[in-house]
């Protein structure tokens, strides 16, 4: 059967991937996609669709009950993609009041309609409420610890993931009392196209294609497990299509890399592939800065549920997806160069002015 998908977030990072990633995988299917377009919602990232009929854009916030009421009667909507989220930690950290009203109030806001959406067209068994989470719930590891599985007890530390553990124990709760067809999925760093600014990977290609200081928090010796968004999307896929409702699936990459030698390999490339750098090598510019407050030390997924259980894995490794993503910033200064805007350089201010 064709699905009705509402995508919230779909103008962020993820969702924009997701959103051309479906498109072209399931072009029967209609995408209705919600976005409040904050300063990491960009439109570009879905000018490929503007003309696809099965493609339509809202302009609204995930907490407008009245909105979302209105969106899924009227569309039909059969399965909620929700990407819509305030996701940047160190944004967390200066001011978290946006995080608890997106992430809390907005996913609450979002199960409550969906719940009685649901109800009146007598709880149809296929309808899914997916709820994309990070692994960051989990809290840090120890260097020897073993990965994050799905039973891993929640230990939020920052307000980004205290508030984004409290979105998922509403999809959780939802489950549970009302039956709601809700699955949640935990994954870790993603990175490729549309990736805003302020997150390590861009930040540090655009630093190196500008010529300033690549800031590396603490020692660099924190540990992050990345995944090519791409891959993201098609394990989104498999939950959505295979997955059980009322289930968690963690999603990673397999590719546990410390932040400096990340960003070395960054400069690496950026060195063969990017013609007449302003400092060469760009590795010159690597600079130890203050650490972040409660800077988690390390993340690790384990993701053998989902291998086993709904046969997915990872197709694409960190050398292969970090030089496909840094030739996208190199060919596409069109797409970076507005997002340095006044706003952006006054935030950048405030995180490294220390
Ligand atoms: P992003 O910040 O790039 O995009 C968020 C999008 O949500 C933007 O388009 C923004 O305009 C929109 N939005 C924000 N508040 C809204 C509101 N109130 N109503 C409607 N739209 C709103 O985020 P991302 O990196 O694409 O992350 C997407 C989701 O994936 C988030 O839920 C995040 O927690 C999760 N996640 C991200 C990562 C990662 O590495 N980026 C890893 C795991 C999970
Ligand atoms: P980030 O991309 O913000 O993702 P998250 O905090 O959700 O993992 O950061 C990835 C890692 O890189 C994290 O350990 C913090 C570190 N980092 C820096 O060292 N310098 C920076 O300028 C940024 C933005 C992050």
């Amino acid at each position: 059967m064709y699905k009705n998908i509402l995508v919230t977030g779909g103008a962020g990072f993820i969702g924009s991937n997701f959103v051309n990633y479906w498109a072209q995988n399931h072009p029967q299917d209609k995408i209705i996609v919600l976005d409040a377009l904050t300063y990491a919602g960009n439109r570009h990232n879905l000018a490929n669709l503007e003309n696809n009929p099965n493609f339509s854009f809202i302009h609204g916030d995930i907490c407008d009950r009245t909105l979302v009421d209105n969106i899924l009667e009227k569309e039909n909507i059969t399965t909620i993609a929700h990407f819509a989220a305030e996701s940047h930690v160190d944004r967390s950290i200066l001011t978290p009041s946006a995080f608890i009203q997106t992430n809390v109030i907005g996913t609450f806001t979002l199960l409550e309609s969906f719940r009685h959406h649901w109800a009146k067209q007598n709880q149809p068994q296929e309808y899914r409420f997916l709820h994309v989470s990070t692994d960051e719930v989990y809290g840090s590891l120890d260097i020897d610890d073993p990965a994050f599985t799905e039973n891993t007890p929640y230990a939020p530390n920052s307000p980004y993931s205290a508030s984004k553990a409290g979105s998922d124990h509403l999809a959780r709760a939802y489950y549970h009392t009302y039956n709601l067809p809700t699955i949640i999925t935990n994954c870790s760093n993603n990175y490729g196209a549309y990736h805003f600014p302020e997150k390590l990977i861009p930040l540090m290609v655009i630093n190196i294609l500008l010529g300033k200081p690549l800031p590396v928090y603490g020692d660099g010796q924190n540990i992050r497990d990345w995944l090519y968004v791409k891959d993201h999307c098609s394990a989104l896929d498999a939950v959505l299509h295979r997955g059980k409702t009322g289930e968690t699936y963690n999603i990673g990459g397999n590719n546990e890399v410390k932040n400096i030698d990340l960003v070395k390999l960054i400069c690496q490339i950026m060195d063969e592939i990017a013609p007449d750098l302003p400092v060469k090598p760009s590795s010159q510019l690597i600079t130890f800065v203050k650490d972040r407050l409660g800077h988690d030390r390390r993340y690790a997924i384990n993701s053998t549920k989902l291998k086993t259980e709904l046969n997915w894995q990872p197709s694409i490794n960190i050398e292969t997806g970090l030089r496909e993503t840094l030739q996208w910033y190199v060919n596409n200064p069109q797409w970076w160069q507005p997002l340095l805007s006044a706003d952006y350089q006054n935030y950048y201010q405030q995180v490294y002015k220390k």
